[in-house]
């Protein structure tokens, strides 16, 4: 019979038999199952466990600061890498999708094995490698489907932190291997996993860029990041985020004529996108309140002065994909 303290109970001793005394290496997404299972190993090997968070630049509003705040007090040994020059300059003029994907992928990976190198040093050598694989994801990859870790087929080549280095010989810690996502959550909600990240909508490895039409820059990514904020925010203030399977703004390269005050503007368009479905396979357009697009409108014209249109995606999955890139 399933309880979750009993699992967490189970879980814990399984990790502990198998790791020993050894030192474990994991890579923290901020999403729900990285940061369920840095709680889970914090509580099982301690400080032998070091959590490392790649701040890419391409993370929204007080991201970064929220892992922090939800995983260090909680005993989580979290070192976050600031490698948000590096990526910016690897993406500097690049506006292909795919290639966007690639180079951030790779240099996730470099930044990740910099990192290891240094802690490796610090502190001694990582024996194991942790991994917040789910069922679905077994099952999956078992029968020769790519996936993602919102279960995506691999139509776009997904990038996630879980495609981390194969050469650095390290044994694969998966303690979640027989999980589901709803049950990932209720371990989540007994380690002490503050809500908000706790019933997070998923997020792509690739973050902000994919949603940041074409090349990206420093100036477009801010203004994606309060746009997205805007909408996020105001989903939950109405009530209306846990009824989305996802939501995203997505900052255009369209400028546009308009208007504000006497002056002619000549702006960017954001669109925001929201969606319902079970399997990120197909997926419906969520039918948000008429009201409440209006009032997100308005905050996100009146509050971002680089957008000066805001339209609402009403596409499903097929023919349209949930990401714009
Ligand atoms: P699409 O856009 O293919 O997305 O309908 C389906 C789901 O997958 C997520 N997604 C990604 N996740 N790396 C990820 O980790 C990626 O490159 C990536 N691309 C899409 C997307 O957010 C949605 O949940």
């Amino acid at each position: 019979d399933w309880t979750a303290e009993h699992i967490i109970d189970e879980l814990i001793s399984d990790v502990q038999k198998q790791v020993g005394e050894g030192r474990v290496l994991l890579a923290i997404s901020g999403g729900v199952d990285s940061s369920t299972l840095g709680l889970l190993l914090a509580r099982a090997v301690g400080d032998r466990l070091t959590a490392v968070f790649i701040d890419h630049g391409l993370l929204r509003l007080g991201e970064r600061e929220q892992v922090e705040a939800a995983l260090i007090p909680l005993g989580v040994h979290l070192v976050t890498v600031d490698a948000r020059a590096e990526f910016m300059g690897a993406l500097e003029g690049v506006s292909d999708p795919e290639q966007k994907r690639k180079i951030i992928g790779r240099e996730f990976i470099r930044a990740f094995e910099r990192e290891a190198a240094l802690q490796a040093q610090e502190h001694g050598g990582f024996d194991f490698l942790a991994q917040g694989t789910l069922y679905p994801d077994v099952i999956e990859s078992a029968g020769g489907l790519q996936s993602d870790k919102s279960g995506a087929a691999n139509i776009k080549s997904h990038h996630n932190v879980g495609g981390l280095p194969e050469d650095l010989n390290f044994k694969l810690v998966e303690p979640f291997r027989t999980l589901f996502k709803d049950e990932v959550r209720e371990i989540a909600k007994l380690l002490g996993l503050p809500e908000h990240i706790r019933m997070r909508h998923p997020f792509p490895g690739p973050g902000l860029a994919i949603r940041c039409l074409g090349a990206i820059s420093e100036e477009k990514l801010d203004i994606l990041r309060r746009v997205d904020d805007i909408f996020i925010s105001g989903l939950r203030e109405f009530g209306l985020y846990d009824g989305c399977s996802q939501a995203l703004a997505i900052l255009t390269p369209i400028q546009s004529v308009g208007v504000m005050g006497d002056e002619r503007t000549y702006s960017y368009t954001a669109a925001l996108r929201a969606v319902t479905t079970d399997d990120y396979m197909t997926a419906e357009w969520a039918r948000l309140p008429w009201d409440f697009l209006a009032t997100m409108s308005n905050r996100i014209v009146n509050q971002v002065h680089e957008i000066n249109r805001v339209v609402y995606d009403i596409t499903g999955k097929p023919p349209a994909t949930i990401e714009w890139e």
